[in-house]
């Protein structure tokens, strides 16, 4: 059977055994950092939701921290398409509207995504508008709206689970499992052509298979002319990453000399399949892990960083505290304070090497 991460994270299952003590020790105290968009020679992205802008803690924090913004799912088909087939853009507006008034760019995620299929494309009246005129309208209408966003994820997790080829979905079944991935590309690109556009995956630094697939797919985009000019990494780590996992799979994804997007950084200890001895050991873990992908990210060449974004700021805003309330995948306690994690975190982007609190590395 293959393994992976995120069958594990859909399901809901509970990992009991690595869900452990995650909770039985207060997190080491950590002092303030500097500020992390001031620390990396690229821009620092973080997630968000309307509702964040509305709490004074985390504007603050992503106003100190942050020089880029994604939104976390409201500029998604998820939100933008009514049933009735028209689009909201009220919340969407709103995310970009902070992004400027705060100097950020504006990153947009995600244009096609196998898991987001909304009612109005599934039951859409052929008859009256085509599916690839229906698909067409709507890359040039939010991406069209955005125009002046620093990049978009064109198209979303087009890789198998396992990295055995491609996801089936409705864009692939309706317009062509290669085809409608070039046409996303072409839209986005005619509708803004100064934004950089990615295909973005996650598990790529985790299944060497999938890694080769996602590859091979670039390849195969550029060459049939798709406007692909950008790699995105989700990075959705867990703390057991084996050690140099970060850096040989950034240098592979380079070697296409495209701009890499590390675009949903989170460490999370629960998904860890590695039972640690404690749960100090689990988050001197988790801060390798994101002091490795720092640096790893800071090796690309400086053309090739385009952004390091992190998914989520504070514990409590992380998606995967909804998929287990026990995980402390962020940067930020609930509280906004920096942990451990950030300090490590911000020491490796500032170029110091990391220590660890046994005081080696
Ligand atoms: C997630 C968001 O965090 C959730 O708030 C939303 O409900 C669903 O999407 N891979 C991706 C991201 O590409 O868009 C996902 O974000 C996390 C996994």
């Amino acid at each position: 059977m293959t393994w992976s991460r995120r069958a594990i994270l859909g399901s809901g299952l509970a990992l009991a055994a690595c869900e452990r003590d995650a909770h039985s020790q207060p997190a080491p105290a950590a002092g303030p950092i500097a500020p992390l968009k001031s620390l990396a020679p690229f821009p620092i992205g973080t997630c968000a939701q309307v509702s964040h802008l509305d709490d004074p803690a985390w504007v603050q924090l992503a106003r100190t921290h942050c020089s880029q913004l994604t939104p976390e799912w409201e500029m998604k088909m998820e939100y933008i398409v009514q049933p009735d087939g028209s689009f909201r853009f009220d919340r969407p507006d709103r995310l970009a509207g902070f992004a400027r008034a705060n100097g950020m760019r504006l990153y947009g995620t995600t244009l096609v995504w196998y898991s987001q299929k909304p009612d109005a494309f599934v039951n859409l009246d052929e008859s009256r508008v085509s599916f690839a005129k229906a698909f067409d309208n709507y890359i040039a209408a939010v991406v069209g709206r955005y125009r002046g966003a620093a990049g978009w994820d064109v198209v979303n997790e087009a890789v198998a689970e396992d990295g055995d080829g491609w996801r089936e979905s409705l864009w692939a079944t309706k317009l062509g499992a290669f085809d409608h991935m070039v046409r996303a590309f072409d839209r986005a690109h005619a509708a803004d052509p100064n934004a950089t556009l990615f295909i973005n995956d996650y598990n790529l630094e985790w299944l060497p298979k999938k890694l080769d697939t996602f590859l091979r797919l670039v390849e195969r985009l550029l060459d049939a002319g798709a406007p692909v000019s950008g790699l995105g990494c989700q990075t959705h780590l867990a703390a057991d990453l084996p050690s140099g996992a970060m850096e040989r799979t950034l240098r592979q994804l380079a070697r296409f000399g495209l701009p890499i997007h590390v675009s949903e950084l989170d460490v999370s200890l629960t998904l860890s399949e590695k039972p640690f001895a404690s749960a100090r050991a689990s988050t001197e873990a988790q801060a390798r892990v994101y002091a490795e992908t720092a640096q790893a990210f800071l090796a690309l060449p400086r053309r090739q960083q385009f952004a390091l974004t992190l998914w989520g700021l504070r514990d409590k805003d992380s998606w995967l505290r909804g998929k287990n309330a026990q995980d402390d995948p962020a940067l930020f306690d609930d509280t906004g304070r920096p942990k451990a994690t950030a300090q490590a975190f911000a020491q490796a982007l500032s170029g110091g090497l990391y220590e660890n609190a046994s005081g080696r590395l």
